[in-house]
């Protein structure tokens, strides 16, 4: 039976309507900060290409973090600038490392911020590959150990989380053998199980400073246009004992989130990235769209699509507007 008994229309004629009508909402309560931590005394330093987003030292990154709290955000997700790169990524699994002394700095002054830690070494090799380089391939099996040898610092440090990003096959299995045989059987793992080689990553590469200095990373980062391959890999995340699984990035892939809420039955984590980001500010800058608007429109469908958590650079704005209305 259709128009004229049915009529849609009824439903949004108040705002009071519309909102006893909405079928989702974004909260507070399902974002995580990203936050790039640097060494040094008192940095703020913003990144060029994502205006709002700074690169912190560790007694900056404390003060942030507070302020994080009191808006209600309940996790960040933490990278670090290590001071010098080499070929191995040995900044990336040293116990004083910039993550693990960050970590350790968050859970003594900030303890009820959850904190996870982005477990790759493309921030620390000097060629800037997420793993170990013969030649010009990324080496799966040999990066393992060093991947697990960072998540479990990481661990030693006090994170809540780790979050592998290197995508190389088996690396969610050797940080749970190498996080359960040290008695490390509570921190969890959020794997980035879904994560394309993406174009919509260039931001963050100036802001981690981890672009490839040779070739990218599309031997190990899924190619965009595989559906179904998206669901593999996140099953066998799952299988090798993923705590959350992730889809990378948001706004281009919500058909993926969509497929990973229906068939999966453990959090779905979505992380809108930098280029998704950076073009919103660029355009808001411009006076070409309202930010605002725009923002609590892309949150909106990504959760809409599955996503039970977002990782948003626009955590901070939105838990500001919200504490504004
Ligand atoms: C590191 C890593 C990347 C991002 C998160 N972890 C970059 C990459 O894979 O090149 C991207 C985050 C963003 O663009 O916001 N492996």
């Amino acid at each position: 039976m259709a128009y004229p008994i049915n009529r849609m229309r009824r439903l949004r004629r108040s705002e009071t309507l519309r909102r006893m009508t909405r079928e989702v909402s974004v909260s507070v309560d399902d974002l995580i900060y990203p936050l790039f931590v640097t060494s040094g005394l008192d940095v703020k330093l913003q990144v060029p290409s994502m205006p709002g987003v700074f690169h912190f030292s560790i007694d900056a990154l404390i003060k942030e973090a507070e302020e994080l709290v009191e808006f209600g955000i309940p996790a960040v997700l933490l990278f670090g600038l290590p001071p010098n790169k080499d070929e191995a990524g040995s900044g990336a699994y040293a116990d004083d490392g910039i993550v693990q002394r960050a970590v350790r700095a968050l859970k003594k002054n900030v303890p009820d911020l959850v904190v996870i830690t982005d477990v790759c070494l493309c921030e620390y090799t000097s060629h800037g590959h997420c793993g170990i380089v013969r030649g010009d391939e990324v080496l799966n099996d040999e990066t393992l150990e060093l991947i697990a040898r960072t998540a479990l610092s990481h661990a030693q440090a006090g994170a809540d989380i780790v979050a592998p990003s290197d995508m190389m096959d088996g690396r969610v299995l050797a940080i749970r053998d190498i996080l359960d045989d040290n008695s490390y059987v509570d921190t969890a793992i959020m794997a980035y199980s879904a994560k394309f080689a993406s174009a919509f990553y260039g931001p963050f590469r100036e802001a981690a400073e981890c672009a490839p200095q040779f070739g990218d990373r599309s031997t190990y980062q899924m190619d965009p246009p595989n559906r179904r391959e998206a669901l593999r890999e996140i099953e066998l995340d799952i299988e090798e004992g993923a705590d959350i699984v992730m889809v990378k990035p948001a706004l281009s892939y919500l058909d993926i989130i969509s497929d990973a809420k229906a068939s999966f039955d453990l959090p779905v984590a979505a992380y809108s990235v930098s280029g998704e980001y950076s073009m919103v500010k660029a355009a808001a800058e411009r006076g070409f769209i309202d930010e605002r608007r725009i923002v609590n429109e892309m949150l909106v469908s990504i959760k809409r699509a599955g996503a039970d958590m977002i990782i948003t650079y626009s955590a901070r704005d939105f838990a500001g507007w919200q504490s504004e209305s």
